[in-house]
């Protein structure tokens, strides 16, 4: 076999425009064409992907995503002759994959990429290829020119890990968002915690991506968009159809899909109103005083859990009758922490630990945007008690 002359790349994005440069600069003749019909300002490109695939023996995908690469791949399948090998560096789900390796045969490589542009202008993408043995070898020094390549047994299985990358990447970029949040509101400089922040398990990160975590940002034009990693994790929890909190995060994210994933870290928290009402309970406990409670709750609300073994739903009043307007005997002993806040238009949900003497208790709770400002709806528990 032998290797191919010229590439046709359709798709001339973020990821293409930087593939089609990197070989283009490395002797590579290349025929670039995009949607639309943006000039590239290294590579010839042509109005017509037609024209495009004609002219190749390998056809190189960087399209959004699995619906933009059946479309192409429509549009050009009377010019794609049955030895042209098609390289799809795109990220798409597991099944989608699948389907396009049925559709192309054994001239298909799904080749997804682990790096961004730089890592492309440097020849360091690590890619992940599945493909039969001829088309390996023929696609090889293609994808050699732009990085590391590992092979991978199926299209549906690269794809597959593609995503889980990306869901490790999605996960830093929140866990990013959280330090941040914390040391602003501990009212530490930004530039001191990067610097402290890229000694750490996030420094890689937080290295290439600090001009846009600066305050202010000092970069602007995103590498990877929000919403390419927001796609990303919604095939993701489509795919393993299980829970997936960072994809809801990232689609939710007021960043906006255009701006890059690093700018989803440095998203301020925006929970101070929401937050009211839990202080109010945490306040009735510290005191023991049943007003708090009433503030904190709607009066319609339920206290729901466990009890000595049976099930227990307390009304309000029934709640605070439990109080006796004085603090526990054991309150400087005592903490209570909020650990998850997730807001969601005019309702939320709330995990709250509560360290009482012996006890730790597990509140969940249900907020709701009221008239006046947020209650808590309903609340549910759990008694941890020392002695089970
Ligand atoms: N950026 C990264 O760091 C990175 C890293 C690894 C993998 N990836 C993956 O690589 C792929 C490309 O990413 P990117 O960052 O380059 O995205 P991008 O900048 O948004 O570019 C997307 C490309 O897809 C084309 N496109 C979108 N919808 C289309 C449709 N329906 N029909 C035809 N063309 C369509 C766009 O054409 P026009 O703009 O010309 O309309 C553009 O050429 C994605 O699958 C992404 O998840 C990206």
């Amino acid at each position: 076999m032998t290797a191919p002359h010229t590439l046709a790349v359709l798709g001339l994005g973020r990821m293409g425009e930087a593939i089609a440069t990197r070989l283009a600069a490395q002797d590579w003749n290349v025929v670039g064409w995009t949607r639309s019909g943006r000039a590239s300002g290294t590579v010839e490109v042509t109005g017509d992907p037609n024209d495009a695939v004609a002219r190749a023996d390998l056809v190189l995908l960087s399209l959004f995503d699995g619906p933009a690469c059946r479309q192409v791949l429509d549009d050009v399948r009377d010019s794609l002759r049955t030895d042209t090998i098609v390289l799809n560096t795109s990220t798409i789900a597991p099944d989608e994959a699948s389907e396009l390796a049925r559709r192309l045969g054994p001239s298909h490589v799904h080749a997804p990429v682990l790096g961004s542009v730089p890592a492309v202008a440097a020849g360091a993408l690590r890619i992940l290829a599945a493909a039969e043995q001829g088309a390996f070898d023929r696609a090889r020094p293609v994808l050699e020119t732009l990085g590391t390549v590992r092979r991978v047994d199926d299209a549906a299985t690269a794809a597959a890990l593609k995503l889980i990358a990306n869901s490790s990447l999605a996960g830093a970029v929140l866990a990013l968002r959280d330090a941040l949040r914390q040391a602003d509101a501990l009212g530490l400089p930004r530039a001191q915690v990067l610097d402290v922040l890229e000694l750490g398990q996030l420094g890689g990160l937080v290295a290439r991506k600090r001009p846009f975590l600066t305050d202010p940002p000092t970069a602007g034009t995103a590498e990877f968009t929000i919403g390419a990693l927001a796609k990303d994790m919604a095939l993701l929890a489509a795919a393993s159809n299980a829970p997936l909190p960072v994809a809801a995060d990232l689609a939710g994210t007021p960043a906006g899909t255009e701006a890059d994933i690093a700018v989803a870290a440095t998203v301020p928290a925006t929970d101070d109103e929401v937050l009211e009402p839990l202080h109010a309970y945490i306040r009735g406990h510290a005191t023991g005083d049943p007003t708090h409670f009433r503030d904190a709750f709607l009066p319609t609300a339920h206290i729901e859990g466990i009890r000595d073994g049976a099930f227990v739903s307390w009304r309000l009043g029934e709640y605070c009758a439990l109080f006796q307007g004085r603090p526990a005997p054991d309150e400087p002993t005592r903490s209570r922490r909020v650990d998850v806040l997730g807001v969601h238009g005019t309702v939320a949900t709330a995990t709250m630990t509560l360290h009482h003497g012996a006890d730790t208790f597990t509140d969940i709770f249900l907020l709701v945007r009221a008239d006046d400002g947020w209650r808590i709806a309903n609340k549910a528990y759990h008694r941890h008690s020392s002695a089970s």
